[in-house]
């Protein structure tokens, strides 16, 4: 699948951000844990969520979708194998490991590895599950997780790994006694799974902090959430907005989450009002470069790095991006050259030299927020871009070209 972008139109109007879907993909794998039903609102329609619901359908899970709600209910659930090729549409299936462990003492699924940001390991997510009393062992590709008990413990990561904290949550929630995470992950995603786990009346406290403590539970019960705005689609429309020069309103976000987003924004000039849920942004004349390091939350999120750099290549002077989290996460830069854009890489470090201008031309997507850096250049170049391989932008942008379009842009979805 295709967009093609003609570039030039300023983004200008409203438009409401989505559900998040990296606090998605953890809760709903936490809806395994109960055998009972839970309802969940402001779930992303994106391909991601659809491959997830997918799996737990086939692990037994009653999946219905009825407007703009979904509902789960897991007390059917029999199966404890992940489908193999569903493990490797989804990178982030891992999450369902942990809570298949916390309700069924076993899980079965292939790790899929590398992809185009890195090479994803898991040894944090093996070496953490291991303490708690879970058996690991590897066959044929297969990782195969039993014990006859999770036993709480006190877990320390050698790297506040997003996915390894949501990992041990969701196998501690329902375990002998309490299970403690130092140099636990602080993203704003794993606040909202600890507030949908205590809902279910699970005991989970310290998300947000780098150390969360887990007071095992016996039952868990029905409940519905709303799931917390997605950041990330907030930050990347602000910085479709800047780099065209426009002037825009973002509503239904939690502006405490982006600050680290938008005081760079700020800092590249840009003038950004925030009102209860909603934050306002008018570009400048001339974007000005910066300088950015990713880390983990709460500083500048590594998921906005190509976005940002995207933005920086018309800002006047110079930029730097440094990419700590992942080892291979500028790909998008080659993209970008075939635009007329100035840039170049050393190791983890990307030099972006601000140019006049971009002209429109063919680009390939290989991964998502890769894909959504190419949009942003697109839609402030010179002319027409074809965007190819969409696909990988579906999985993390709910209908992006109607957001857009509502925003005065010129894209269309090609199939
Ligand atoms: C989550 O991925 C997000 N995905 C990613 O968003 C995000 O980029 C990342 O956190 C960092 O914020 C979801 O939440 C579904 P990590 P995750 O474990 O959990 C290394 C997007 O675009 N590591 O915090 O996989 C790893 O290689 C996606 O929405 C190990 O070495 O990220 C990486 O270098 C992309 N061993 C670093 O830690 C492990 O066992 C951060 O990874 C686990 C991770």
């Amino acid at each position: 699948m295709q967009y093609i972008i003609k570039g030039g139109n300023k983004l200008e109007g409203e438009i409401m951000a989505s559900g998040s879907k990296n606090a998605s993909l953890p809760i709903i794998a936490a809806c395994i844990l109960g055998g009972k039903t839970t309802t969940l609102y402001n779930v992303p329609n994106i391909n991601d969520t659809k491959i997830t619901l997918e799996i737990l359908e086939i692990l037994g899970c009653k999946v219905v979708r009825k407007n703009g709600k979904i509902i789960i209910d897991s007390s059917n659930m029999k199966k404890t194998e992940i489908p193999n090729e569903l493990m490797h549409k989804l990178r982030s299936s891992i999450i369902l490991a942990g809570a298949l462990i916390g309700r069924f003492k076993k899980a079965v699924f292939s790790y899929p590895g590398g992809c185009d940001i890195g090479a994803r390991p898991i040894d944090l997510h093996i070496k953490t599950l291991q303490k708690l009393g879970i058996n690991i062992d590897e066959d044929a590709g297969y990782i195969i997780c039993k014990c006859d008990k999770v036993v709480g413990a006190d877990l320390q990561l050698d790297f506040p790994s997003v996915g390894a904290t949501e990992n041990i949550m969701l196998a501690a929630v329902l375990a002998e006694g309490e299970t403690t995470i130092s140099n636990a992950a602080m993203e704003p995603e794993i606040i909202d799974l600890q507030n949908f786990l205590n809902r279910m009346g699970a005991k989970v406290a310290g998300a947000g902090t780098n150390l969360i403590k887990i007071q095992g539970v016996k039952n868990l019960k029905n409940v519905s959430y709303n799931i917390m705005p997605d950041r990330i689609e907030v930050g990347t429309l602000l910085c479709m907005t800047m780099i065209t020069g426009g002037h825009s309103k973002i509503l239904g976000v939690n502006n405490e989450d982006i600050t680290s987003i938008t005081s760079k924004l700020e800092e590249a000039g840009a003038k950004i009002v925030t009102g209860k849920n909603q934050i306002e942004i008018i570009a400048p004349k001339k974007i000005k470069s910066v300088e950015i390091k990713t880390y983990p939350y709460p500083g500048f999120p590594t998921d906005m790095q190509s976005v940002f750099g995207a933005m920086l290549t018309v800002a006047k002077g110079t930029s730097i991006i440094v990419e700590n989290i992942f080892e291979n996460r500028f790909k998008y830069l080659n993209e970008l050259k075939k635009l007329g854009a100035k840039v170049s890489q050393e190791g983890k470090v990307a030099i972006i030299k601000g140019t006049k201008k971009l002209h429109g031309v063919e680009m390939n997507v290989t991964d998502l927020r890769g894909g959504a850096a190419i949009c942003t250049a697109a839609l402030a170049a010179n002319g027409e871009s074809k965007i190819n391989n969409i696909e990988y932008i579906l999985r993390g942008y709910e209908n992006l070209d109607k957001k857009l379009r509502a925003l005065n842009a010129q894209i269309e979805l090609v199939r």
